[in-house]
C-alpha cells in the first residue's frame, strides 16, 4: 500500500536563500532554516550568481543541520528528500541537488526533484506544526503565482496538474518592483522597499497605465515601469524633488490593480472553487488586502514567512510526488529553465 504519512526534508538552493525544512505529510512544517544571501548581494543592486553558488556550499550542510535539528529528528525519522531541481541559477541549484543526492544514496531515502515554482503553489497548504491548521485549498483552483522571475495565472484542476493559462511578455511582478526601486534608489530587494516608501504615499497620485493585452491571462509591467521613468525625468529635469513616496504607491497600487483584476476573472471563467496567491510578491501587504477585501472566492496567501523562497514549500511539493508514486533516479540534472507547463 502506498504510504501517506511521510516526513520529507526538503533543500531549496535556486537563487539567494539556502533553505532546509521538515515538513510532515504535505502541511505541518516541523522546521524551516532559511540562511539568506540578501545582504551580500545587496552591494550589487541584484543576484551575483558565482558569489550566490560560492555562499550555498559554504551554508548548506550547516542547514541542513539545523533543520533536523529543529524538528528533533535524524535522517532515520525521514521518509524522503525533496530537493529544487529548476527553474533558478544553474550554479545555485547544482549545490542544493548535490548535496540530495548524495544523503540519498548515503541514507537510502527516496528523492524527487521538484520544480520550485510547484513549491510556491504548494506553500498554501502549509501551517507551524503546534498552531491551528489552516484551511486546506480546494481543487480546482486558480492560482496567481507572482515571484522575482515569474508571473503566472496557473489553473490546477488536480494535485501535480498545471495548466499555465498566461505569464508575463516581459517583466515579472516582482522584477517591475525590483526594477522600480532602483529607479526611485529606494534599495534592494525592491518589493519591500516599496512597499515601505509607498505607506507615506497617496496611491492616486499618479494615475499610471497598466497595458491591456490581446491574450487575455496574460501581463506586461515594462509600459508600467517606462512610465515610471519618464515620471521621475520630468521631475528631475524641472530640478524638483522627487516624489518617491507618490510614485512608489501609484506604481504599487497599479501593479496590484492589474493582478487583482485579472485573476479574479480567470477564476471566474474557469469556475475554480477557491485562489491561492503565492510567491514573494504575494507577500506585498496592498495585494493582500486587495484579495481578502473580496468575498467571491476562498483565497489562499501563504503566511509570509512562505511567501518568499523557503524550503518547506519544496518539502510540500516533494510530498504529493511521493504519494503519486513518483521519485526521481539519482543522475537527473538540475533544469535551470524549467516551466510549470513542462512539470505537470
Ligand atoms: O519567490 P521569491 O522569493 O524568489 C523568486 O522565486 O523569484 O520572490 C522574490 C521577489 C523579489 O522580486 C522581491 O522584490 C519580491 O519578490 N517581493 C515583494 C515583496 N517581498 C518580496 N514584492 C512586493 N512586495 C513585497 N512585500
Ligand atoms: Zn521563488
Amino acid at each position: 500500500m502506498k504510504k501517506i504519512d511521510m516526513r520529507v526534508l526538503g533543500i531549496e538552493s535556486s537563487c539567494d536563500e539556502t533553505a532546509a525544512a521538515v515538513v510532515e505529510n504535505g502541511r505541518v512544517i516541523q522546521s524551516s532554516v532559511i540562511a539568506s544571501q540578501v545582504d551580500l548581494h545587496a552591494q550589487f543592486g541584484g543576484v551575483y550568481p558565482e558569489l550566490a553558488s560560492r555562499e550555498h556550499v559554504k551554508a548548506i550542510n550547516a542547514t541542513v543541520k539545523e533543520a533536523l535539528q529543529q524538528a528533533h529528528m535524524g535522517f532515520g525519522d525521514l521518509d524522503g528528500i525533496a530537493v529544487t531541481r529548476g527553474p533558478g541559477l544553474a550554479g545555485s541549484l547544482v549545490v542544493g541537488v548535490n548535496l540530495a543526492k548524495g544523503l540519498a544514496l548515503s541514507t537510502d531515502l527516496p528523492i524527487v526533484g521538484v520544480n520550485h515554482l510547484e513549491g510556491h503553489l504548494y506553500s498554501a497548504w502549509l501551517y507551524q506544526a503546534g498552531s491551528k491548521p489552516s484551511p486546506e485549498p480546494k481543487l480546482p483552483l486558480l492560482a496567481l503565482l507572482v515571484s522575482g522571475g515569474h508571473t503566472e495565472l496557473v489553473l490546477m484542476r488536480d494535485h501535480l496538474q498545471y495548466e499555465v493559462l498566461g505569464g508575463t511578455s516581459d517583466d515579472a511582478a516582482g522584477e517591475a518592483f525590483d526594477k522600480v526601486a532602483r529607479l526611485l534608489e529606494l534599495g534592494y530587494p525592491g518589493g519591500p522597499s516599496i512597499q515601505k516608501a509607498a505607506m507615506q504615499g497617496n496611491s492616486r497620485a499618479f494615475n499610471f497605465p497598466v497595458a491591456r493585452l490581446s491574450e487575455p491571462w496574460s501581463f506586461s509591467f515594462s509600459g508600467l515601469k517606462t512610465a515610471v521613468l519618464r515620471t521621475v525625468e520630468e521631475f528631475k529635469s524641472a530640478h524638483k524633488t522627487v516624489p518617491t513616496a507618490d510614485i512608489a504607491a501609484s506604481f504599487q497600487a497599479a501593479v496590484v490593480r492589474a493582478l487583482f483584476e485579472k485573476t479574479i476573472a480567470a477564476a471566474r471563467e474557469f469556475k475554480a472553487r477557491e485562489i491561492i496567491v503565492a510567491g514573494g510578491v504575494s507577500a506585498n501587504k496592498a495585494l493582500r488586502e486587495a484579495f481578502r477585501s473580496q468575498t467571491e472566492f476562498r483565497v489562499h496567501i501563504p503566511h509570509i514567512s512562505l511567501c518568499t523562497d523557503n524550503a518547506a514549500m519544496i518539502a510540500a511539493a516533494g510530498y504529493r510526488h511521493f504519494i503519486a508514486d513518483e521519485t526521481s533516479n539519482l543522475d537527473f540534472d538540475v533544469q535551470a529553465n524549467w516551466s510549470l507547463a513542462e512539470t505537470a
